[in-house]
């Protein structure tokens, strides 16, 4: 869909569908900008509003009406909710927004236009409305299925969509349809990458296509293969990658701000996993759920569509992204329990469950990154079924050792709606993962705060004097039934919540 900012009125405005969002006052809706707004069309101003309240239409957030207005150049206009006025948050109106997208859609409405609220009514201001607004739409269109015979690529409904300004709004609403534009892009190419089928996306594929991306957004790219992960002794991801017909990749994306500010702009690392399927190894998982270890590449997929995020709104940072990748299976040459590896670093570490393989793979990437001294990593990981168990599906355990990082991280969820805990990491739980036959064990001592075990023994692995914050997003990066701003599967996680804490690290 195609946004813009218009300095027209709705009764000069040609379109199909007027989305009208209105606020809740107490139980009834406040039709009173309604009634402005079409005062003098046909059947406008008041006749619409009885229309509307007979309806029975309450303004409750995400309520709609559709009503025809013949008056009007789009003869449709969509009633709907914000709920009250002081409940509304950013959030409520990417839902509110993915309804209205959806609405237009099964209203074959070609053309959508939406009425401002006025300025001041919202408690926020109007690039944030517009960036919003623009993202829930985006978000919540994007289809799923396409390896379906009958699958449309293009959806012919809605095509464009137009805010209706005054001349002093029309910058800040432009400013936020170009940030969601980019967000929702970076959201949706996540995605996609984590409903991709295993067969399809291999570690091989996974790198072909982050070197597409990263051509067509102008970063550059390095792909290390077997060979080369050899001379850095990655003995994790090599390791991973042994038991499997696709060969493990790590991947290598650089994306710097240019000029003079690019000089001077801080350096972040994003490391994300990219395990493409996990069947646990020879510790193999049970049958039953193992299809949705297809998801296990969600850290790969976020930090890959937060560099696509960061490049389109060119932010002003000196940007890494490293996603080391394998699938892990069980065969003659797989890793085994009681196995000891020496990883990149120089540290042996002993395979007690194969199934443990996200921080192998993860430890090696997180080496890789802090050679090159950065000012901050994030990595991002489908870590442990632990973490699912305490926090659930919508939140992501955040483990640094950094105030500066869980403050930004926890700010950037909360406007992103991606949204982080803070959990423990201390020096007992880097004990914790010390080894009897090597220096580290890839198991706590018992099966007792795993993800935080799982946190420490990345820990191990990146030096102290870093700043570092780690994302197990194994609850949120797939999401089991349909949302308002999404459909069931990949959620695209994580994408939106680390280019927003980038722009805050950066400021
Ligand atoms: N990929 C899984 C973690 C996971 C679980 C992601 C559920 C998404 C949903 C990870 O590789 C894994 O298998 N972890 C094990 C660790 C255990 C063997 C210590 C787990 O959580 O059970
Ligand atoms: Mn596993």
């Amino acid at each position: 869909m195609r946004w813009t900012v218009t300095r027209t009125g709705a009764a000069d405005t040609a379109g199909d569908l007027l989305v009208f969002p209105v606020f809740q006052i107490d139980e009834e809706a406040d039709l009173n900008p309604l009634k402005t707004a079409t005062r003098g069309l046909e059947g406008g101003g008041t006749g619409l509003t009885s229309l509307v309240r007979q309806g029975g239409f309450t303004g409750k957030a995400e309520s709609q009406l559709p009503v025809p207005c013949p008056g009007l150049k789009a003869s449709w206009i969509l009633v709907i909710g914000l709920g009250k006025a002081d409940e509304l948050g950013l959030e409520t109106l990417r839902k509110v927004a993915g309804r209205a997208a959806k609405r237009a859609r099964t209203m074959k409405a070609a053309r959508v236009l939406v009425q401002l609220p006025a300025p001041g009514a919202l408690g926020f201001d109007d690039r944030s409305f517009a960036r919003c607004w623009v993202e829930g739409g985006e978000m919540a269109l994007a289809a799923i299925g396409e390896l379906k015979t009958e699958f449309k690529k293009k959806p012919e409904f809605p095509r464009t969509g137009k805010f209706l300004a005054s001349n002093s709004r029309t910058k800040a609403l432009r400013q936020g349809v170009v940030e969601a534009e980019a967000f929702s892009a970076g959201c949706l190419f996540a995605r996609h990458l984590v409903n991709l089928p295993p067969n399809i996306l291999t570690p091989k594929e996974l790198a072909a296509r982050a070197r597409r991306m990263a051509r067509a957004e102008g970063l550059t790219c390095r792909i290390l293969n077997v060979a080369q992960m050899k001379k850095l002794n990655m003995g994790g991801i090599l390791g991973v990658g042994q038991g499997s017909r696709q060969e493990p990749r790590l991947i290598d994306l650089e994306y710097r701000a240019s000029g003079a500010a690019g000089r001077k702009a801080p350096s972040i690392a994003l490391v994300g996993t990219g395990i493409t399927f996990d069947s646990g190894g020879i510790s193999l998982k049970p049958g039953a759920g193992m299809d949705l270890m297809k998801s296990d590449m969600g850290g790969a997929a976020a930090v890959l569509g937060a560099a696509l995020i960061a490049s389109r709104l060119k932010l002003p940072v000196n940007l890494r992204v490293i996603v080391p990748t394998a699938e892990n299976m069980p065969d003659g040459l797989a890793v085994k329990p009681a196995d000891v590896i020496t990883m990149a670093s120089g540290k042996t570490v002993e395979v007690l469950n194969t199934d443990a393989e996200g921080r192998l793979i993860l430890a090696d990437a997180l080496w890789y990154a802090d050679r090159n001294n950065p000012d901050f990593i994030i990595d991002a990981a489908t870590l442990t079924g632990a973490c699912v168990v305490a926090l659930g599906n919508h939140f992501a355990g955040l483990m640094s050792n950094s105030g500066t990082m869980i403050d930004a991280l926890k700010q950037a969820g909360g406007e992103t709606f991606e949204r982080v805990w803070h959990l423990p990491l201390v020096d007992e739980h880097m004990e914790e993962v010390k080894g009897t036959w090597s220096d580290l064990q890839n198991l706590g001592k018992g099966r007792e705060g795993g993800a935080l075990t799982a946190a420490a023994f990345l820990a191990h692995f990146v030096d102290e004097k870093t700043a570092w914050a780690h994302l197990d997003i194994a609850g949120p990066a797939w999401s089991s039934s349909a949302r308002a701003t999404g459909p069931k599967g990949g959620t695209g996680f994580g994408a939106r919540l680390m280019a927003r804490a980038v722009q805050i690290l950066v400021s």
